[in-house]
């Protein structure tokens, strides 16, 4: 994974000011208040794709989009995401993290949806010149960010299966706090059963709006009973720890070992995760990737082997797991509280992101 930092396209996008924006007491009153993705900014950032290129790169006023009924996007689900988010430090500076890395995972996941490649500098021209005119919606409380969601969808009008010659991308950003509500409190984790997220050759390692739609009924079924989050296994062997609906998981060991399970083209390659790995590993710790049963996994817990378990993401951060529970059985992690490794890692890399630790590795791109 690259860090160089790219060029951008920023200065190419046109701004055309939003006359409705907050006031900015509301916008004040909005920051003081934040859940995850609920809130969104005065603008937003466009380009459409027709004619084999790029055209119309735009800032314009956060609103609803006109769109054809037969746009294919709702018949066929031609669509990818990225999410990603820009931090205040305390002198009041904008950074991104790792943004060249979501801009190659995007163009990745476009490509499994046959969808047109996007340049990694519009990517990020298109993220900075929307920051550039929302900065002031970059909260600056502790633990808070402007999260980015970059997609793009299939936007041409015809029933025909076929990829779309004309396709839409936005990026649109919400003033988010914590993920879960509560904070970073330990939280449960129902294991799918009978349903998976993704199969050998699918689109598991691209994040695109399906995988999350067919992860919502087990999630339903998570809540039912009691959990916040549901952990899939693999569509195989029904055996393996793969990932959560929107985060990828840890055990540590009771000698500080780390295992996540490894990569199989099923799984979303997380940047959090990549970063986790080399923070850790630049601790003295011992990182495995491998196939992580779940027999091992419950053994290991109630044996007391497994000391903690966590899951990290862009939104979730590192958050701490406290309980595993399917039709089988319900396990309590350690003593059901957050474990020192899972706050360490989760402090080591907020530091980075907030600027309170050195950026050594050159993750942080500064935006403002
Ligand atoms: N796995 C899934 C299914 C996700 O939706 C996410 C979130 O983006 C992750 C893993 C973690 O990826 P990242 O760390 O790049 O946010
Ligand atoms: C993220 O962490 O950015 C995600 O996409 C997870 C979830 C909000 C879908």
């Amino acid at each position: 994974m690259t860090d160089i930092a790219a060029p951008s396209t920023a200065g190419a996008f046109e701004v055309r000011p939003n006359a409705s924006a907050l006031s900015v007491e509301a916008r004040d009153a909005a920051l003081a208040d934040l859940a995850f993705g609920v809130q969104f900014t005065d603008h937003m950032a466009r380009m459409q794709f027709r004619d084999g290129e790029w055209h119309d790169r735009r800032v314009e006023a956060y609103g609803p989009l006109q769109m054809d009924p037969a746009s294919a996007v709702l018949h066929y689900a031609q669509e990818i995401f990225e999410g990603l988010k820009a931090y205040r430090w305390a002198d009041g500076s904008i950074h991104l993290f790792r943004p060249e890395a979501n801009a190659e995972r995007f163009r990745k996941s476009a490509y499994r949806l046959a969808l047109p490649d996007l340049a990694v500098e519009d990517f990020i021209g298109a993220i900075e010149a929307l920051i550039e005119t929302d900065h002031a919606w970059v909260p600056g409380v502790e633990e808070s960010s402007l999260y980015l969601r970059p997609f793009m969808f299939a936007s041409e009008a015809f029933l025909g299966v076929r990829p779309a010659a004309v396709v839409d991308f936005l990026v649109i950003a919400s003033p988010v706090g914590a993920y879960f509500p509560g904070g970073v409190k330990p939280v449960s984790i129902w294991v799918a059963q009978g349903f998976h997220r993704a199969g050998p050759g699918g689109t598991g390692d691209a994040k695109c709006g399906g995988n999350y739609a067919a992860s919502l009924l087990p999630q339903q079924q998570a809540y039912a009973n009691g959990c916040q989050q549901v952990l899939f296994l693999d569509a195989k062997d029904d055996r393996y720890l793969e990932e959560l609906g929107g985060m990828n998981v840890y055990v540590v060991r009771r000698d500080g070992t780390v295992e996540t399970p490894r990569l199989t083209g099923t799984i979303l390659e997380g940047i959090t995760r990549y970063s986790v790995n080399q923070l850790l590993e630049d601790d003295g710790r011992k990182v495995i990737e491998k196939d992580i049963t779940l027999d091992e996994v419950r053994m290991g817990i109630e044996s007391g082997d497994i000391a903690e378990i966590f899951a990290c993401g862009t939104a979730a951060v590192v958050t701490p797991v406290g309980r595993l529970a399917s039709p089988d059985f319900d396990v309590t992690v350690g003593d059901g509280e957050a474990g020192p490794i899972t706050m360490d890692i989760r402090r080591r890399l907020t530091d980075i992101q907030y600027g309170r630790a050195e950026d050594v590795y050159g993750w942080m791109r500064k935006v403002g």
